[in-house]
């Protein structure tokens, strides 16, 4: 679907390509949305600059010439030679009908279909899920809902922590405390409370710290008996993670679980073609491999180790195992690390070893998508009043519980059944919305007043607008449908600015995907409903002077309604018709 900039865009490129021929190659000729018009083209500027010329008179000859009919009804020059464009009322009308009548309203597709590996949430077994999962579960999630929307093929993979040395200690504990017993403690969800006895134990105890070393040897040699043990701490584990990506309603199933483990068998392989490749150097007894350009504080060559001193392998060495697996085997194009900042030497180390082995051949590529922590009122790392770090599933029940009350204090006629699912979508939203509306790479403060409020850049606003919107049809008893083949017209300003916003769907969705930046969305989708506030409080629908007006104003209430409740599925949000 072609937007109101694209076609202004042809123009303007042809038309300079005509006056300067050999001047016009990687101009910038982008109309983009501005304060002081629908659009401002600034080409004369770096035209002026290539053949000597004042800009202004250069844009005034480019306005001159510029044949907009049907696009444009008026083009200016301003300041030091911008051109200011103001669309077309019948233009626009008609944009909006096309995308009201395309069930991607009017998000186009990928040119190039890639298929996308996406590595998110990741806990670690017998570990307690925590925020840091959260953000890495809530944006990944948004990532997969993006690139399957525009058609590329996504395979999600959940990297759970699920081998190494801490299973030593943990199977260990677990057959000090009976496997029954264990069972059931993890399966209440104390993943915490059972790594630490088991941290404790292998502290304190040197007979403890001596089977637990055997242990790991056991399972790495592929006893038999061990296996059992540490399947059994997995699928406890897993069934676990499993409740929790369900409250979150997130995609991740457990056939998307794919841990350390999996690659077990690719490692000796990782040696083999690290030292075919002659990259593999021995140092202090382990193989390591010293990728160009990573050094430590001493401004030594920094170390990838791929095999310990005692012939172990390294988190490292599952990594590089894994993007053989995803290139070779599932023919990755594209694989999205949704993984902490902190993790950004580890990730870039892994992509310079596995680019010099030659196992990222173009277009395969990884790209890191980093985030920040999540930080307490206090600005520091997000603790529980104990002190502990916060139990993921208290957060969310919490998150739903506090959307409960508010909800039963704002509409107390919702039948209670109803309102239990409207306080799961608000609650669950809201936790989703306050994550991925701040930009990843930054920190972000988690505080339940602002997360849940009404007002603002939050979930509950935009689906508050959204619930707005259905009711105005169900107050006039009209299908959302028969809105759609309306005439539409934009004679009030502000029907004017939700309309050229509107158009702007495509675009968002898209910047938002090419910069794995969820948040832009959410900034779009929010001044969508700012904008469709202030439409809504100024031209009155239902009661609106004509039926003419009235159907085109229906017709923008629907076309709104359903960018805001596509753009939040997007983001992995639920959007209530009442709430
Ligand atoms: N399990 C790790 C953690 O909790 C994250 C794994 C990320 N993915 C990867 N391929 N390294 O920190």
């Amino acid at each position: 679907m072609p937007e109101a900039a694209t076609a202004v865009v042809e123009r303007v490129t042809a038309l300079i390509a005509r006056l300067h021929p050999n001047m016009s190659d990687d101009l910038d000729t982008a109309a983009r949305p501005s304060e002081h018009a629908d659009a401002q083209v600034n080409v004369a500027l770096g035209l002026a600059k290539r053949i000597g010329k004042n800009p202004r008179e250069v844009a005034q000859q480019i306005a001159d010439q510029l044949d907009l009919t049907g696009i444009c009804s008026k083009v200016e020059v301003a300041g030091p030679g911008f051109l200011n464009l103001t669309y077309d009322d019948v233009y626009l009308a008609r944009l909006l009908k096309e995308v009201a009548a395309d069930s991607r309203l009017g998000v186009h597709r990928a040119e190039t279909v890639e298929t996308v590996v996406i590595d998110y949430s990741a806990p670690n077994v017998a570990k307690e899920m925590h925020v840091g999962h959260l953000r890495s579960t809530v944006i990944g999630d948004a990532l997969v809902r993006m690139c399957e929307a525009v058609g590329h093929t996504v395979i999600r993979e959940n990297h759970i922590g699920d081998w190494g040395t801490p299973f030593g200690m943990l199977i260990e504990h677990l057959v000090d405390l009976g496997e029954v017993g264990a069972a059931r403690e993890l399966s209440v969800g104390d993943l915490d409370g059972f790594y630490k006895q088991a941290r404790a134990k292998f502290d304190a105890l040197p007979e403890f710290q001596e089977r637990a070393r055997a242990r790991v040897v056991a399972l790495q040699g592929g006893d038999t008996d061990t296996l059992r043990l540490w399947q059994l701490l997995v699928a406890e584990s897993a069934r676990y993670f499993a409740t929790v990506y369900e409250k979150l309603a997130v995609r991740l199933t457990d056939a998307d679980l794919r841990g350390e483990s999996a690659y077990n068998e690719l490692l000796v392989k990782v040696v083999e073609r690290l030292g075919a490749a002659k990259l593999l150097t021995t140092s202090d007894g382990a193989e390591v491999v010293f990728p160009a350009g990573f050094t430590n504080r001493e401004n030594e060559p920094l170390p990838l180790i791929i095999r310990k001193q005692d012939g172990g392998y390294n988190y490292a060495t599952s990594d590089l195992a894994c993007v053989i697996d995803r290139v070779e085997r599932l023919r990755a194009t594209l694989m999205l690390y949704v993984v902490g900042s902190p993790q950004a030497q580890h990730l870039a180390m892994i992509e310079a070893v596995a680019t010099d082995a030659g196992w990222l051949p173009s277009p395969a590529r990884m790209v890191h998508v980093a985030f920040g922590s999540v930080l307490g009122n206090d600005r520091k790392m997000l603790k529980s009043r104990t002190g502990e770090s916060v139990k993921l599933v208290e957060l969310l029940d919490e998150a739903v519980q506090r959307a409960a009350a508010s909800v039963a204090e704002k509409n107390p006629e919702l039948p209670e059944a109803q309102r239990n699912i409207v306080a799961r979508m608000i609650g669950i939203g809201a936790v989703k919305y306050s994550d991925l509306s701040s930009d990843r790479v930054k920190d972000y403060v988690f505080e339940w007043e602002r997360m849940l409020s009404f007002d603002g850049n939050t979930a509950p606003y935009l689906q508050y607008a959204h619930a707005r919107i259905c009711s105005i049809f169900r107050r006039a008893d009209l299908a959302r449908e028969s809105a759609r083949a309306a005439a539409i017209s934009l004679d009030h300003p502000s029907e004017r600015a939700l309309a050229l916003w509107l158009l702007q769907y495509d675009s968002a969705v898209w910047d938002a995907l090419e910069r794995y930046s969820p948040h832009r969305l959410c900034t779009y989708l929010y001044e969508l409903s700012t904008r469709y506030t202030s439409f809504y409080e100024q031209c009155p629908v239902l009661k609106a002077e004509s039926d003419a007006v009235r159907a085109s104003r229906l017709a923008l209430c629907d076309l709104s309604a359903r960018i805001l409740a596509d753009g939040l599925a997007l983001l992995g949000i639920q959007t209530p018709e009442q709430m």
